[in-house]
């Protein structure tokens, strides 16, 4: 026991030593007891962290409660932490506990045994029927705009059911009408999750781990629904083994199938049930709100007329991306300026590290922000300027410092699949028809967006004209 208390001792003054010889955090003025708290209460908070950037540097601290905040503004020192030292800043702040999914586990063997096994499910199915199913829905998305005939309607339910769509097909070999209860009750469910995971009364719990013992609406709100979720995931599932033959196609299949072949990590732990219902709850999330608020905030451009000059009468294929660079600009210009996870995920120092010449202890809560590093003055002239030639000819080394997925060990886990949803669902609105503002609306949507977890556009009405 002395010993230990020798080593505690040992420990503190190490930390104390290698703190007080790197300069200290810059921030601003952290009030008693709630510190920078009202900080993040800020209605868009990307472009509040974004501003504060301009004030107080690419690296500065916000205090809350217990917890100390690090918001990393610019792609450089967002490289250096998630990237360059990403083993020290893998892990995740947890809230709930965690359970065991992917996108708010900790970083532990057996997390990445599960994302390793859910990785190799997507890719298996990016290469074989990934393409297949995207053409479906884009063509069913095509028939559902023909049929308004031209009427001024507000999209965003029919691309939130075409991505969700995507992904149950994905998952296990099943798609939805837009009117069946069961997907209306999935999408109200998963969205009242992502809307309170956004509120600032679940994070404070995070900062404030005393606010747990007082009743807290919210909180009471999301326990709820993620129980319903779950009845929701659990039943899919069951359907989905009831089944005589289980389909190795779907996501699904294919991890129940990979929990016999290799089933513990190299620590022996089990891999699960549990985990392919949390791989399932995963993708559900990931895939279908970042897809959908994607499809609302895209613009047109010269991209029909390359489209017909290239490929003539036949649809694109993923293959066609690099003899479609007017296309392919779009899009990475749409990433740049709306990166759909605006701050990505919080992560969380799971040892004693540096970033910027900057001391980070251990249990730091780092936040990405991407929409300031694509907004960073430093590397995009007129940051703020819709410019697709930049990522063209001559500006292509712009990608370099283009980060909507993240990167290093916690990566979007969709990111090959999102590309391929991206590519192919813009280019067969954009052939298909032109978008214009209802007659008696002569301005754009509130192009700011609203920001919680994903950044989407306001609601707004559009006319899909067909193209001749
Ligand atoms: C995580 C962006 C689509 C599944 C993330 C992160 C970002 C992101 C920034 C956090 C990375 C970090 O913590 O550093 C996007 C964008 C998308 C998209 C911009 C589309 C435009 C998808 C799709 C799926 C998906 C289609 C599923 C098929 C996930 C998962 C994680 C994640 C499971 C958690 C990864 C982890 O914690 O290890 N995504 N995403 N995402 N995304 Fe995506």
């Amino acid at each position: 026991d002395k010993n230990r208390v020798k080593i505690g001792l040992l420990q503190h003054l190490y930390q104390f030593v290698r703190s007080s010889s790197k300069p200290s955090l810059p921030g601003p003025p952290s009030r008693f007891l709630i510190g920078n708290m009202m900080e993040l209460t800020h209605d868009h908070l990307p472009i509040h962290l974004t501003n504060l950037g301009q004030r107080y540097g690419s690296i500065y601290r916000l205090k809350c409660g217990k917890t100390t905040m690090v918001v990393l503004n610019s792609c450089e020192v967002i490289r250096e932490a998630l990237v360059k030292k990403w083993s020290d800043f893998a892990g995740r702040p947890i809230v709930s506990g965690g359970g065991r999914n992917i996108s708010l586990g900790d970083y532990t063997e057996e997390w990445r045994a599960h994302r390793r096994l859910v990785h190799s499910a997507l890719q298996r199915c990016c290469q074989q029927s990934l393409h297949g199913v995207i053409e479906r829905q884009a063509l069913h998305l095509r028939k559902v705009l023909m049929d308004y005939q031209e009427s001024a309607v507000d999209l965003s339910e029919d691309f939130t059911v075409a991505a969700s769509n995507v992904i149950t097909t994905l998952a296990f070999g099943k798609e939805y009408d837009k009117t069946s209860p069961e997907l209306q009750e999935l999408h109200s469910c998963l969205n009242k999750i992502v809307a309170l995971w956004g509120s600032s009364w679940i994070s404070a719990l995070d900062s404030f781990p005393l606010l747990r013992k007082l009743p807290n609406p919210v909180f009471a709100r999301l326990l709820k629904e993620v129980a319903r979720r779950d009845a929701i995931i659990k039943q899919h599932l069951n359907s989905y083994k009831a089944q005589n033959k289980i389909n190795e196609d779907a996501i699904t299949g294919f991890l129940l199938q990979g929990l016999d072949k290799h089933q513990s990590t190299e620590n022996g732990e089990l891999l699960t049930d549990i985990h392919v219902h949390m791989a399932t709850v995963d993708l559900l999330i990931g895939g279908t709100e970042t897809t959908a608020a994607w499809l609302n905030w895209t613009v047109q451009t010269s991209v029909y007329e390359e489209l017909c000059r290239v490929l003539e009468e036949r649809y694109p294929k993923y293959s066609d991306r690099h003899r479609l660079p007017v296309l392919s600009s779009l899009i990475s210009e749409m990433l740049r300026l709306r990166p759909v996870a605006p701050l990505a995920v919080p992560h969380r120092a799971i040892r004693d590290s540096s970033i910027a010449g900057y001391f980070i202890p251990k249990n730091t809560v780092i936040i990405p922000n991407l929409f300031g590093a694509h907004h960073d003055p430093a590397v995009w002239s007129e940051p703020y300027s819709f410019k697709p030639e930049r990522f063209q000819e001559g500006g292509g080394s712009s990608t370099r410092f283009l980060m909507p997925f993240g990167g290093g060990a916690r990566l979007c886990l969709g990111e090959s699949v999102a590309k391929i949803e991206l590519f192919l669902f813009t280019a067969y609105l954009l052939r298909d028809f032109q978008f214009v503002l209802p007659q008696n609306e002569c301005s754009l949507p509130d192009l700011r967006g609203v920001a919680s977890v994903v950044l989407k556009i306001k609601a707004y009405k559009v006319v899909a004209c067909p193209r001749p």
